[in-house]
């Protein structure tokens, strides 16, 4: 089974700009093309910042801010990266316990309502997106940011392409492939690279492919000839590939899946031969946590060709830039500025 979809390419018809002035980042799609390259771009001055500390120019760009965490699951990275962020942009961080503001003690909407009073931003982490949905209705002045929930991670997929970015240069037209479940990542993932121009081939085995609203949605934001192909066979994806991506069979949430789940995807594990398939200079790419000997093996993720604590480190710096647009610290780029 193979599907291409050749995205057309949406041009100067992206469908809106940032959403609500960007109040909302739930999916990778609340930002326009142009939102996403204005990220990137910032994502990488403030990274080549960095090491000017409290002299660079950014080190108070979030005074006044204050950022809630609320996380129904566990995270090293997301979690960590945005309280650095935070510290470093010079906003303060609260981490109210989840069960008290995402359990059953009172409403998601009365927390929203309640959290807007006293700050800016919350990243919530959580299991349907619905609940981040229904969250974000319930206040005007509140910033959410996804952290992940069952079907999306656009923080993740921020710090994916900007290291897309850094190894490949300019990545339009580029191949990237991804093996394994069309879960999250992947939906976040395939939204990013649509906006970029990237070709990605995802294989996935019968029953884990990416689901079709996602495809659907990318073919709405592509541009410069992205491409989606879906397929069952990882060396048909992997074939000359510039990037190989993988992420866990079972992801949080899944655990009483995962005997099923080891079944299906064995055959979908990134090894060396699998690389080998890919071209000449193709790296990996992971978005951690990893289970060496399941999706990948150890030799792949700790060898050269690994560029998975590129991503890890690269989380900070999108987190940074994401952060500074939504609460007006940067500026995103007008709808007119669309090409
Ligand atoms: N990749 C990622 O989101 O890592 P954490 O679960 O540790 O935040
Ligand atoms: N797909 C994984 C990603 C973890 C960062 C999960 O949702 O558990």
């Amino acid at each position: 089974m193979s599907t291409t979809d050749t995205l057309p390419d949406a041009g100067v018809a992206a469908p809106s700009p940032p959403s609500a002035s960007a109040r909302t980042c739930l999916s990778v799609l609340d930002l326009t093309p142009d939102g996403l390259e204005t990220c990137l771009a910032l994502a990488a001055k403030l990274k080549r910042e960095r090491g000017m500390g409290a002299d660079a120019p950014t080190s108070r760009a979030l005074a006044g801010h204050s950022l809630a965490l609320l996380f129904d699951k566990p995270s090293l990275r997301t979690r960590t990266g945005f309280e650095i962020a935070m510290q470093e942009l010079g906003g303060i961080v609260t981490c109210p316990p989840s069960a008290d503001a995402l359990g059953t003690r009172e409403a998601l909407a009365d927390v929203a309502r309640t959290l807007e009073r006293w700050i800016s931003v919350a990243a919530i982490r959580t299991f349907q997106q619905s609940r981040l949905r229904e969250i974000a209705r319930a206040t005007t002045r509140l910033r959410v940011v996804n952290a992940l929930t069952n079907e999306e991670h656009p923080c993740q997929a921020l710090a994916d392409c900007l290291t897309l970015r850094e190894r490949l240069g300019d990545v339009r037209g580029a191949t990237l492939a991804y093996v394994g479940d069309g879960n999250n990542v992947a939906t976040s993932l395939t939204h990013a690279a649509a906006m970029l121009g990237v070709r990605l081939r995802l294989a996935s085995p019968a029953g884990y492919a990416l689901p079709a609203a996602t495809v659907a949605a990318a073919r709405r934001v592509a541009r410069h000839g992205a491409e989606v192909v879906l397929c069952d066979d990882p060396v048909e994806a992997v074939r000359g590939a510039d990037a190989v991506y993988t992420d866990v069979w079972t992801s949080m949430g899944q655990e009483a899946e995962a005997t099923g789940r080891r079944e299906a995807f064995e055959p979908y594990r990134v090894t060396g031969d699998l690389m080998a398939q890919a071209g000449r200079d193709a790296f990996f790419m992971h978005c951690l946590p990893a289970h060496r000997g399941e999706e990948v093996d150890p030799d792949v993720i700790d060898g050269p060709r690994s560029a998975v604590f590129d991503q890890a480190e690269n989380r900070l710096h999108t987190q940074k830039a994401l952060l500074m647009l939504m609460l007006g610290a940067a500026p995103w780029p007008s709808r007119a500025s669309a090409p």
